[in-house]
Formats: structure tokens, C-alpha cells, sequence
């Protein structure tokens, strides 16, 4: 099968299309072949090394010292089960399946096995594979985030990197919570973030942000933009603060801040849990969420995706598609107008 591998540290140039045996699915796993999977903010900072502040001397022991110890990147995926393992009783050949396989990875190649306790969930066959593939990675950290956060009915909350794959995600799930979702994003951005929900946009372009007046029951910071002092300046005294892309300084802060103005803050890294996604296919086939696509890349044109996330301004996710798939912009995924900056 073919696989790209992370060969060295760097630039997208460092991807390789190799050739691997197709893995052969343990007892508890599914062979899975991919269809289409994502090139992820997360596989763009293993490429690059580009960590929040304070994480770089971390991620060599983490991830490898010369190179990725797992080279194939791609950590969320869907597709049709192809073979089970003798022990699989609740998933057969033929099943349409998204799955989410964390730091793991192994998703940028054309079959991937993955256990299934897992976050493994199948797939009605209203939601095509190009959606799917884009459910995972911002949908269920967004979960995760306001399960940690705890969001209620006429709250308001900040998001602020709105128009990112986590970002657009928690503008729709608060905007479900009944929540006043007051989103940042650059101005080019801001239509399509109200279509998805957004009570109020602010340019961060023009505006500074860190120097709103207003207050915040959930400050919710995806992008690192604003460091914890802001944000918790932004946040009313019993307020939360969740923290997606912090630094490790702020991670470790938080531990010891926020007490006197009973400021709850919600940091590290976030669960991968089927149930998650699970709700995420039931809230897309329901027509009440809609992953955010900025674009789909054929399989072989995977160095130009890492490239558009190296950006740093895509609008939700990159998908690659490893065989033709339906065109996503009929299915319920949302596709943003085209970028003319
Ligand atoms: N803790 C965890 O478990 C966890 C899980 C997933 C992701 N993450 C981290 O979360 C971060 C977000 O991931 P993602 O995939 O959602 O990012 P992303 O999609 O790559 O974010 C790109 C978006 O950020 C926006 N942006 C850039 N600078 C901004 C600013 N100053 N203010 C507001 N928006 C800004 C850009 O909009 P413009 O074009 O308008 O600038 C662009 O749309 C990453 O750092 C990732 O590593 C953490």
C-alpha cells in the first residue's frame, strides 16, 4: 500500500510516498481502507517542530529525536472496514467507519487498523467520506473542552481562532448549548462564521481583542492568540477559561491562578472518546453541525496541504481524498467561500 512518511524534521519536503505490506488487523482491531483523512494542525507542528511556547524542548523525546518514531502522520480518517480480527464482534466488512486514532496516527496511508475501543463509530450513508473525515479532530476537542468548561443557556462565550477546525466546531456546539457566541476571527472571515451561528464577530484585525471590555462566563482561546493573563482578564469573577493552544508556562499556571476570582481553567491535551464522535455523525446527519472544510487535496498533493496549514489560516480542515469522493459541497459540510486575500 502506499503510505506518506514524515522522513526528517522540516520543511513539507520532507514527505515521502512509500510503499508498506498492508497490516494484517490484531484480534481486537479492524483493517480500515481510507478514503479520505486530514492534514491536521497537529501533524503540521510534528512536521515542523513549530510548538507552543515552552513545549519545544519536549517534542524530540516526544515524538523522535531525528525523526517522527511513527513517520506516517494522519491521525483521523474515514472509510469501509475491509477485514476484522477474530475477536471483533461489533464491526464487519463492508461498514462505513470515521475513526480518530489521537497520536497514534498512521492515517496518511491507504489501509490503517485500528482497535475498536478505540474512538472507531460507523457511518450513516448521508454523511459522505470527505465530511466524515473532518468530524473528528475539532469536534471532539471542542467536546471535550466545554464538557471540561461546562457551557449553559444564555451564557456568553469568546472563541477566540473561530474560523479554525476547533474554533468553528465550538461555535456550533455552543450555539446548541443556547450560549451567546461572540466569535474572532479576521474580517474576511466573518460571514460565514455568522452562518455558522456566531452572535457577534470581532475583527481581530481591528480590534484588540485583549483590551475588550466586556466579560465572559467561557473565554475559549484555540488559537494561542491571547496568553492566560488576557484571557482570565477577559472573564468574570466563577468564569472559565479553557486553554486549547497554550504554552507550557501558561499550562503550568493555571494550576495555581485563577483561585481568588474562582476562574476554572481547562488545559492539555484533550480525550479522544467514541461517544464524542458518535454525537458529532448524530448532530451532522440531524443537519445540526457541519464540519467546516477549507479545502480538498488528492492523496498525492499531500505536501500542498501541510503547506496551506503552515499558513496558519486555513478555515477548518484539509482533506485528502485517496479515491474520487462525492462532492462534499453537497453534502452537509460546510465549504467557506474561496480565499481572495
Ligand atoms: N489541547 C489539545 O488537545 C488540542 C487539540 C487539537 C488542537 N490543538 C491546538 O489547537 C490549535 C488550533 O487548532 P486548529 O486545527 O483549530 O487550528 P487551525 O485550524 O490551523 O487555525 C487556523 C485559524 O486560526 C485563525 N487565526 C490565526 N491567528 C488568529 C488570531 N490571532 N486570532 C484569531 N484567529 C486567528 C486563522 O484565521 P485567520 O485566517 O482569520 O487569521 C485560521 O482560520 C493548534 O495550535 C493545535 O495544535 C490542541
Amino acid at each position: 500500500m502506499n503510505v506518506v512518511e514524515c522522513t526528517a524534521y522540516g520543511s513539507s519536503d520532507v514527505l515521502r510516498v512509500r510503499q508498506r505490506p498492508v497490516p494484517v488487523p490484531s484480534a481486537h482491531e479492524v483493517l480500515v481502507r481510507v478514503r479520505a483523512t486530514t492534514v491536521t494542525s497537529g501533524d503540521w507542528r510534528i512536521r515542523s517542530l513549530q510548538m507552543p511556547p515552552g513545549f519545544g524542548a519536549l517534542a524530540r523525546p516526544i515524538f523522535g529525536f531525528s525523526r517522527p518514531r511513527q513517520p506516517v502522520l494522519g491521525s483521523e480518517a474515514a472509510g469501509e472496514v475491509v477485514r476484522v480480527g477474530h475477536a471483533v464482534t461489533d464491526f464487519q466488512v463492508g461498514d462505513r467507519v470515521v475513526l480518530f486514532d489521537g497520536a497514534k496516527m498512521g492515517c496518511h496511508a491507504e489501509f490503517k487498523c485500528v482497535h475498536t475501543a478505540r474512538c472507531l463509530v460507523k457511518l450513516p450513508d448521508s454523511i459522505d467520506d470527505v465530511t466524515a473525515a473532518a468530524l473528528p479532530f475539532g469536534g471532539t476537542t471542542a467536546l471535550h473542552f466545554l464538557r471540561a468548561t461546562g457551557l449553559a443557556k444564555g451564557e456568553r462565550v469568546l472563541v477566540i481562532g473561530a474560523s479554525g477546525s476547533v474554533g468553528s466546531a465550538v461555535v456550533q456546539l455552543a450555539k446548541d448549548c443556547g450560549a451567546f457566541v461572540s466569535a474572532v476571527c479576521s474580517g474576511i472571515n466573518a460571514g460565514w462564521i455568522r452562518d455558522l451561528g456566531a452572535d457577534e464577530v470581532i475583527d481581530y484585525q481591528t480590534t484588540d481583542v485583549a483590551a475588550l471590555e466586556a466579560q465572559f462566563d467561557l473565554v475559549f482561546e484555540t488559537v494561542g492568540a491571547l496568553n492566560l493573563a488576557h484571557a482570565m482578564r477577559l472573564t468574570r469573577d466563577g468564569g472559565r477559561v479553557a486553554l486549547i493552544a497554550g504554552g507550557l508556562g501558561d499550562m503550568l499556571r493555571s494550576v495555581f491562578t485563577g483561585h481568588r476570582r474562582r476562574i476554572k481553567v481547562a488545559a492539555g491535551p484533550a480525550e479522544e472518546r467514541a461517544d464524542d464522535l458518535q454525537k458529532l455523525v448524530e448532530r451532522t446527519v440531524q443537519g445540526a453541525f457541519r464540519p467546516v472544510i477549507d479545502s480538498v487535496v488528492p492523496f498525492a498533493e499531500i505536501a500542498r496541504a501541510h503547506d496551506r496549514v503552515g499558513s496558519l489560516r486555513k478555515r477548518g480542515s484539509i482533506v485528502l481524498t485517496l479515491e474520487a469522493c462525492p462532492d462534499p459541497t453537497r453534502g452537509p459540510a460546510y465549504r467557506p467561500p474561496p480565499i481572495v486575500d
